[in-house]
């Protein structure tokens, strides 16, 4: 293709993709895709192109076979899992990285790429009103970043045992700690970081599902007088299935007192920290060894951008660098080369996408958009705990609601597929999509509100809906 070719095709494109945002944003699609199991596949080839084929047939497939099987995250009435925001400022940095075709092998190979990294982690900080004492990377995911804080734990706490017989050499068991609310990245992290399952405490949580200080400490002086070595704590702040907090300034203390790492999973509620008023969700996470929060998520800079902090780059770049000849420049000593930032050699230039948008929307834009969704929030959990017949099942601290509806004499197992099957009545109506979780061992319902184009008027009408769907 040659660039006129692509000048002509990319303005398409872009016509394309303005036209599903603006139709998504109307609710033109049914929310949760409509496709069984196979059924892309079935309508395309199966094998390759022998032949060049005029790229306007790939760009037909995207509205005949492509677009018909998405679930359409960026619809106003999309309330599963939780907001992945993708502004369209941001879909403009990502198409300038990939224009730009950077990689970021060092900062001599991407100069730009590297230091807008920094700018763009550095500005971000300053939003969430942390100090100048953390310094920020781009991870694609909160699962690596939270790898990657675990690989920095257990190479602090066996100094360095990776440079010499690894965990197969430790004298102890290294324990990690995390409330049984937390992601199912921290288990996979600590699985992957050579931990083991037996040694990943399960702390216990108190009626908000936030971590009880208390069970994490005891668990701390059991493992010590049982000969082992506790080596880190993934406190949570804003869970999956109910946004739960963990006190992070609790935590820290016994962290602190024991000698623990301390990293806190803020994949989603960071976001939230760009508002003053949020900040107390987090107090004491100055005292964290390591922070992940996701701008791809609630805030808008299009999956994958995850944000990670460090108090100590110096120990990330031991344990994460490797310094082959081919890869050495004459800058080493004045720059950052973030391939010693964690574990992938090559970069992508995300920071565009967010460089873009902080720009486009400015800080007090992005607070507002927030401020509006918290304001949604509030409203839905108003709503239920008015209502007779449903039930609030957590605090709501940020975007997430979590509801049952329990009507008199149902319970047990009957009560979890009286819930399912309203979620499912409601999913497949095609006008809106939620996500059922499991809380205490039953089915729940959560309404994860903050899709950027979700108005009061959306969430009003899936109350109504919601309404009607437990009587049918
Ligand atoms: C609290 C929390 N941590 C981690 C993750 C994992 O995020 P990622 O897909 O970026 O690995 C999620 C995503 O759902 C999350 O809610």
């Amino acid at each position: 293709m040659n660039t006129d070719d692509f000048r002509r095709l990319g303005h398409q494109l872009i016509d394309w993709i303005a036209d599903y945002r603006r139709d998504a944003a109307a609710g033109a699609y049914p929310v949760m895709a409509r496709v069984a199991p196979g059924e892309v596949r079935s309508r395309l080839p199966s094998v390759p192109p022998a032949e060049p084929e005029p790229l306007e047939e790939a760009l037909a497939d995207l509205t005949r076979v492509i677009l018909p099987a998405c679930t359409h995250w960026q619809d106003p009435r999309f309330f599963a899992y939780f907001p992945s925001n993708s502004a369209l400022a941001a879909v403009l940095g990502d198409l300038a990285s990939t224009g730009l075709a950077q990689l970021g092998l060092n900062w001599q190979a991407a100069p730009a790429l590297t230091e807008l990294e920094e700018l763009t982690t550095d500005w971000l900080r300053q939003m969430m009103g942390l100090s100048g004492a953390w310094s920020g990377v781009i991870q694609d995911t909160a699962s690596t970043s939270t790898l990657v804080a675990l690989l920095c734990a257990r190479e602090r706490a066996t100094d360095y045992g990776a440079e010499t017989g690894g965990l197969q050499a430790a004298p102890k068991p290294l324990i990690v700690y995390a409330s049984s609310q937390s992601h199912s990245s921290v288990d996979k992290a600590a699985l992957l970081a050579g931990f083991g399952r037996d040694n990943l405490r399960v702390v216990a949580v108190d009626e908000r599902y936030g971590m009880r200080p208390e069970a994490l400490r005891e668990a701390i002086v059991a493992d010590r007088e049982r000969g082992l070595l506790p080596c880190a704590v993934v406190a949570t702040v804003g869970s999956t299935a109910t946004t739960a907090v963990d006190p992070v300034a609790d935590i820290a203390q016994i962290a602190r007192n024991h000698g623990l790492w301390l990293h806190v999973d803020a994949a989603m509620a960071g976001s939230a920290m760009i508002l003053p008023e949020c900040r107390p969700l987090w107090q004491g996470i100055e005292q964290a060894d390591s922070l992940v929060v996701n701008p791809h998520k609630w805030l808008g800079a299009s999956f994958d951008c995850s944000t990670y902090y460090v108090r100590d780059p110096r120990h990330l770049v031991r344990v994460m660098s490797t310094s082959p000849s081919y890869l050495r420049t004459a800058a080493d000593a004045e720059v950052k080369n973030l391939r010693d930032w964690g574990i992938p050699l090559g970069r992508r230039f995300r920071a565009l996408k967010l460089w873009f948008l902080i720009r486009e929307q400015g800080v007090s834009g992005l607070q507002a958009r927030l401020r509006r969704d918290l304001s949604h929030a509030r409203w839905l959990a108003g709503q239920v705990d008015e209502a007779s017949g449903w039930k609030r099942l957590a605090p709501a601290h940020l975007q997430t609601v979590c509801v049952r509806h329990e009507p008199r004499g149902l319970e047990g197992d009957a009560l979890d597929t009286h819930t399912l099957a309203w979620v499912r009545r409601i999913n497949e109506s095609g006008k809106a999509y939620l996500t059922p979780a499991m809380l205490d061992g039953r089915w729940m319902v959560r309404v994860s509100l903050g899709v950027e184009t979700t108005e009061r008027e959306h969430v009003e009408a899936l109350w109504v809906q919601m309404q009607e769907a437990v009587r049918a």
